[in-house]
C-alpha cells in the first residue's frame, strides 16, 4: 500500500482511521496531500478493508438484489459483517455507516471524534447495506447532507477531513478552528489579502487601520449579517442568548 498502515492507534498516531469500502484505490486520495497529508503517519494513520476480500465462493458477490423486489442492489450481511470482525476491528473507536438517511454529520461530531483514537467508517454503495448488519453491531448511521451521492467514500473523505484538521500538529495555526464558522452560531467573516486594490475594488479601510478592537467589532458585524441573511436557523439559535460557546460541544 502507499500509505501507512497500523493496527490501531499508536503513541506516534494517536488517531486511526479504518474505511471499509468496495473502493479501497480511492484512499487516501485527497487526504494524503496538503496538511492531512502531512500528518499522515504521523499524527494519524489509516487502514482500508477491501469488503471484495471478504466474498465466499467463486462466484461470489459483495451485493445481491433486494428481497422485496426493486432497483439495485444491496450490499450482503454475510459479507460487510465478516470484513467488521476480521477486517477492522473497532479497538474502541466509534463506528459509522455513512447514510443519506443517518443523523447530519456537524462540527460538534468532528470535535468529539477528535477528542478520540479514531474512527471506523463503513462505505456504501448500490442501493446501500442489508439492515441486519446496523442491528446487529448497533452501527449509528451519519449523514453528508440532504443529497444522494453515488458511495459513501466521498463523503467518509469529507467527515475525516473535518476530524483530522482539529487534531493537534495538523492545521499551522491552531487558533484558525476555534473561529471558523460553526465553531459558534455565526458564520465566519469574510477575508482579504494582497493585492489592496483589484479590479476597482478596495479591501475594507478599517482591515488595514490597525485598530483591532475596531477590526473585531467590524468581523462580527460581517458575520451578524452573513449568518442572518443566509441561515436564519443558526441566526435563531445566536439571537436566543445562548453561551457562545454552546454551539460546538460533545454529543
Ligand atoms: C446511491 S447511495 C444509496 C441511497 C439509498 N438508496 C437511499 O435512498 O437512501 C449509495 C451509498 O452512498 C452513500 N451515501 C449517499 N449519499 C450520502 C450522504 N448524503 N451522506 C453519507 N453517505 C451517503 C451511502 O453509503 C449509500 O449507501
Amino acid at each position: 500500500m502507499m500509505f501507512p498502515t497500523h493496527d490501531g492507534p499508536t503513541e506516534n498516531s494517536p488517531f486511526h482511521a479504518t474505511i471499509i469500502t468496495v473502493f479501497p484505490d480511492m484512499f487516501p486520495g485527497p487526504l494524503g496531500l496538503s496538511t492531512t497529508g502531512r500528518a499522515l503517519g504521523s499524527v494519524w494513520s489509516l487502514d482500508t478493508v477491501d469488503l471484495k476480500n471478504f466474498v465466499t465462493g467463486p462466484f461470489g458477490r459483495v451485493d445481491d438484489s433486494p428481497f422485496g423486489g426493486g432497483a439495485g442492489m444491496v450490499l450482503r450481511p454475510d459479507v460487510v459483517g465478516q470484513a467488521l470482525e476480521t477486517g477492522g476491528g473497532f479497538q474502541g473507536r466509534p463506528c459509522y455507516y455513512l447514510s443519506p438517511r443517518g443523523q447530519r454529520f456537524t462540527q460538534a461530531h468532528a470535535v468529539s471524534l477528535a477528542k478520540g483514537s479514531g474512527v471506523v467508517l463503513l462505505c456504501g454503495r448500490y442501493e446501500g447495506l442489508d439492515q441486519r448488519v446496523l442491528d446487529h453491531y448497533t452501527i449509528t448511521e451519519i449523514s453528508m447532507g440532504d443529497y444522494v451521492l453515488s458511495g459513501g467514500e466521498i463523503a467518509a473523505m469529507a467527515m475525516l477531513d473535518a476530524c483530522l484538521r482539529l487534531l493537534p500538529g495538523v492545521m499551522g495555526n491552531q487558533d484558525s478552528g476555534t473561529e471558523e464558522s460553526f465553531s459558534t452560531p455565526l458564520l465566519e467573516y469574510p477575508h482579504y489579502t494582497r493585492p489592496a486594490e483589484w479590479k476597482g475594488m478596495d479591501v475594507p479601510k478599517v482591515l488595514r487601520s490597525g485598530h483591532h478592537a475596531a477590526i473585531k467589532a467590524w468581523r462580527k458585524e460581517q458575520a451578524e449579517r452573513i449568518t442572518r441573511d443566509r441561515r436564519p436557523d443558526l441566526w435563531e439559535i445566536y439571537t436566543s442568548g445562548m453561551p457562545p460557546d454552546c454551539f460546538v460541544k460533545d454529543e
